[in-house]
This record gives structure tokens, sequence and C-alpha cells, in this order.
């Protein structure tokens, strides 16, 4: 029986386990998108402490993807040559690098959540002294009224979306030179790719909007173009919202995300990493421990695609549980990495019962307090 302390093989790749740090934006960049010491630490720690996968934040393709202008990029070599130091030493620890690529549509040019969050206007500064810019989305008539106040925005016109399509292909070669081994394409959370396939935010008559097959086209396009560039002994990710949890008007549902789990499966996505929601604010969502993982078994069970679980997973033999009952192939940890860093030195600890196996897991340095 597969369990969570099993290795995860996807093409040439094999996880040391089943547990992945979620991605999780850190906004501590200078506005120049590049990672600092926040970041190596950060990132550093979660390898250390055993996650078989560590992510990277929301990182944009370009500079307007940016949710805030503290966000991590990766739309130069700078940013490659900053982050190559980062991905080595989690090889070293042991883990898997993978980063998250997004464009933050019309959700970006906002302030971090520290200094409240509010749009910040093109020809303006937030409170943080970083200027704002013009935001992209695929319907600017159907921004949902978040808090009232809106960043100014452009519709993406045909070539805005083909620059799109080339900043993901260009951020996904910078990936690979900077020794990232998954591209995970962020496809959910109300940014840029999720608003293109909601029928909430996506109000378009061209070829991008209307049936399923339109709104799922960017995405496809987006996901075609970095599997051109990624290589075949590599896996690629896709994060989606299995649903709008807007069941009372037309919107994206579990049943739209299952046929389009299959597409993606098609166009080589090796596991689909399955979220919710972050769309529109009369969202319903219940939260508490597994709240999404409902949604990924259904994935799992309608798509021939590996699917990862996330949400209210804080202690191992939990997460072990969704391996073991085949409810997901892998298992995202956000907060609870935010708490204890070791997360996967503590779930190695529980769960194996061999305390020479559960020693070795351990970085060297720290052997030791294995030993009672
Ligand atoms: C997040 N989340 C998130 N998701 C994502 O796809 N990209 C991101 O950059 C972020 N950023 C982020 C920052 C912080 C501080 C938190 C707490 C969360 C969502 C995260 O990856 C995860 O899906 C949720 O937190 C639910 O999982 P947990 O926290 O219940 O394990």
């Amino acid at each position: 029986m597969t369990d969570l302390l099993a290795g995860l093989s996807l093409r040439d790749l094999e996880t040391r386990n089943r547990i992945a740090v979620s991605p999780m934006c850190q906004y501590s960049c200078d506005p120049d998108g590049l990672p600092t010491e926040w970041h190596r630490v950060h990132l550093g720690s979660r390898a250390v402490g055993g996650a078989g996968i560590v992510m990277t934040e929301a990182t944009a393709v370009s500079p307007e993807g940016r949710i805030t202008p503290h966000d991590l990029g990766i739309w130069s070599d700078d940013h490659a040559e900053a982050l190559e130091p980062i991905t080595e030493f989690i090889r070293e620890q042991g883990g898997v690098p993978a980063i998250q690529l997004a464009h933050a549509g019309h959700k970006a040019s906002k302030e971090r959540p520290w200094e409240g969050h509010v749009p910040i206007q093109p020809d303006e500064t937030g409170p943080s002294g970083a200027a704002g810019w013009e935001v992209l989305s695929p319907s600017p008539d159907a921004y949902p009224p978040f808090d009232g106040d809106r960043p100014a925005m452009r519709k993406a016109e045909q070539d805005d979306i083909e620059g799109v399509i080339d900043a993901y292909r260009a951020a996904a070669e910078r990936s690979l030179a900077a020794g990232f081994e998954i591209a995970e394409v962020h496809a959910a959370h109300g940014y840029l790719l999720h608003e293109f396939l909601s029928p909430v935010t996506n109000h378009r008559e061209d070829d991008y909007g209307g049936s399923f097959e339109n709104r799922t086209r960017l995405v496809r396009e987006v996901v075609a173009a970095v599997r051109e560039v990624w290589p075949d002994d590599k896996p690629v990710f896709v994060r989606i919202s299995g649903t709008d949890w807007l069941d009372d008007r037309e919107s994206w549902d579990i049943e739209q995300s299952v046929r389009l789990a299959d597409d993606l499966a098609d166009l080589g996505v090796d596991l689909v990493d399955v979220s919710s929601g972050g769309l529109h604010p009369d969202q319903s969502i219940s939260g508490g421990p597994n709240f999404q993982v409902p949604l990924a078994e259904q994935v799992r069970e309608g798509a021939d695609v590996a699917v990862g679980a996330v949400g209210g997973v804080t202690e191992p033999e939990q997460a072990d549980a969704l391996i073991r009952n085949e409810r997901a192939d892998l298992v995202l940890v956000g907060r609870e990495f935010l708490r204890d860093p070791y997360f996967g030195l503590r779930a190695t600890g529980d769960l194996e019962r061999d305390p020479d196996a559960v020693a070795k897991e351990w970085p060297v340095q720290y052997r030791r307090a294995t030993q009672r």
C-alpha cells in the first residue's frame, strides 16, 4: 500500500515522500521581483524540514502579473540567476525544488496584506512607497467588487494574450535554467487564468469567452507553451480552483474542473493540484480539516491524471490517510508549514517505526536530536 512516506514517481523524478510545501506568497522582494535572504531561509528551512517538494510562492511571469510590487518574479535572466542558489540548496537537502508560475490578472497592483492589501493606481504609490500599474483583465466590466475599490484595468486584447503565453514560456525556460524540477502553472484563486476559466469573470465574445472550450483556451495554450520548453523527463503541475463556490450562478464548478483536468493530462500535465475559490467575494467556503479534499477526489476519479490535495491538513496521520485511502497522490501543506518548518521530519518521526530509517531522513547536522 502506498503511504505518505513513499516516493512519488512522475516521469524521471522521484520525491522522497508525498509532502509538498504549498506555494505561499511572502511579499518580501524589493520592487524588482528578486529573491532576498528571506526566500533563501524560508524555502531552505522547509527543505531541511523534510518536505519532499518545496514550491516557491506565486512567481510572476511578468512585472504586471504580480499581486503586489513585492512579489517574486521570473521575468529576466537576473531572476533565474538569483534563484539558482536556492534550488541548489533545496536539492542538497533532498528536496525537489518547484516553482509556481503566476499572473495575477485583475487582482494585481495591490499593497501587501500587512499594508492593507489596497489597490495601488498606476500613477500612485501605496503605503509601502511602491508604485502601482494598470492591470490586465479578461473583462474589466466583470471585475468582482472585492472592496469597492479597483485598480485601473485594461481588457486583454489578442496581443496581450499572446504576450502572456510568451511570458509563461520564457518563465519556464528560465525556471529550468534556475534549477527547478517541477513547473506549476497557477490557474486558481481568481488570478488571470482562472479569470478566463470562469463565466463569472469572463464575459468575452471572442475565441477566449463563452463556451467551455473557449474559456479554457488560454490555460491550454499556456500549458502547451510551458510543456514545449519543459523537458520530457520533468513534470508539469497545474493548480486549479475546483469550484468558485458560487452555486447560485453560472460559474466554474467541479464538473468543468474534471473535464479540464483530462484535457490538461492530454497536454502532458502530470499532476493537477486542486484548490478552490478566490474568484468572487460572494463565495461560500466552509474551511476546516480536509475542506478541499472532496474536490481533489472527484478530479482523481474522473480524470486520468495524478492529483494533489491541499487545505486544512495539519497532522501527519491525516496526510497519510489521504494517500493510503487513495484520495490523493500528493499532499500540499500550507499554513502548518508556517507553524512548523519541520513538518516533513515530524511526519517521518510519527509514521516511520524503524528508528534508523527516521534518523536517515534527518539532516546529518541534526541527527543527534533523534536520539533520546
Ligand atoms: C497562500 N496560498 C497560495 N496559493 C497559491 O496557489 N499561491 C500562492 O502564492 C499562495 N500564497 C499564500 C500565502 C499564504 C501566507 C497562505 C497562508 C496561503 C494558499 C496556500 O497555498 C494553500 O492552498 C492554502 O493555505 C490552504 O492550505 P493550508 O494552509 O490549509 O494547508
